[in-house]
Parts: C-alpha cells; structure tokens; sequence
C-alpha cells in the first residue's frame, strides 16, 4: 500500500514537472477534473463533490491563477482579449470558493440553499470554460 503510494506521488511528480507548461495536457485534465465534479454532483455524491472540487481547484488555480500566463496561452491575433481571458478565470476561481464555502457551510446556510448553489456555481464554472474558449478560437 504504501509502495503504491510513493511509486504513484513519483510519476505524479515527474508527470507534473514534465508538463508544467504543456497547456494542451493542463487543458486535458482540468477537463476530466470538471467531469468529475459533474459526475459527482448528478450521483448527489457529496463526499464524491468535496474531493473531485478540491482536486479542480488546485489545478485550475495553478493553470488560471497566474495572469502571465493568459498571453501566452492566446494567440497572436488575440492577445487584445487577454483581459477577458483573465475574467473567465476569475469566474471559475470564484464559483469554486462558493462551493468550497458550501462545503465548510462557512455561512451557515442549510444543506439545501448550499446544495443550490454548489450546482447553480458547478454551471457557472463551465461556462467560463466555454467563455474562454470562444475568445481563443473564434475567427472574428
Ligand atoms: C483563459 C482561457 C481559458 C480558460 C478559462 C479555459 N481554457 Fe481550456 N483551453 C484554452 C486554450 C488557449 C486552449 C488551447 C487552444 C485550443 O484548443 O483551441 C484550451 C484547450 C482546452 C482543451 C483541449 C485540449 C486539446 O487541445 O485537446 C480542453 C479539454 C480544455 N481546454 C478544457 C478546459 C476546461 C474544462 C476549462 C474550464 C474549467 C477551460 N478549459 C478553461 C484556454 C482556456
């Protein structure tokens, strides 16, 4: 058990320094990271949404967190967007402390107004997603 631990934290490791700044594999994982949660939350497993969003809010703050690296992650032709890029990042920070405080029940708000939010927050998060990724690609 613990073997399979150290060998696992190891290719973690090596996995993560290789791809520190491989955008498309960051990309990759942070969209099967927000399937998780969204797997968690149509099984209304909340033990399943506290792991899955804590594991997403890690690699999304290290992947979005950082504003130098918005420039570099839009093209030439849209580096004038980058403030925008930069709101949808600040979009999905937000909505993941919302369903962090939810979890922590930070406000004191019953099991059902968190459970609200949490999934009205899940949807926001993703389309901030979807935000960004229309600024990148669209051709106008
Ligand atoms: C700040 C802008 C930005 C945000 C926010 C963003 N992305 Fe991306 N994403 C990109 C760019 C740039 C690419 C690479 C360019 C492309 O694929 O057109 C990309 C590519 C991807 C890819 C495809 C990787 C590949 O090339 O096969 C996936 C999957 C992905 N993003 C998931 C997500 C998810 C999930 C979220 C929200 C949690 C998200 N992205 C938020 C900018 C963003």
């Amino acid at each position: 058990m613990l073997k399979k631990t150290v060998v696992g934290s190891l290719i973690i490791l090596l996995f993560t320094s290789l791809n520190a700044y491989d955008l498309k594999t960051n990309m990759l994982q942070l969209g099967v990271e927000l399937a998780e949660v969204q797997k968690s939350f149509i099984a209304s497993d909340q033990k399943g949404v506290e792991d899955s969003i804590k594991r997403f809010s890690q690699h999304a703050h290290d992947l979005l967190g950082n504003k130098e690296n918005f420039s570099a992650m839009l093209p030439e032709n849209k580096k004038h967007k980058a403030n925008e890029a930069v709101m949808s990042a600040q979009i999905i920070s937000h909505n993941v402390q919302i369903i962090l405080d939810a979890i922590e029940n930070k406000y004191n708000q019953s099991g059902i107004v968190r459970r609200e939010e949490s999934q009205r927050a899940y949807t926001y998060i993703e389309h901030a997603c979807f935000r960004c990724h229309n600024i990148v690609r669209d051709k106008y």
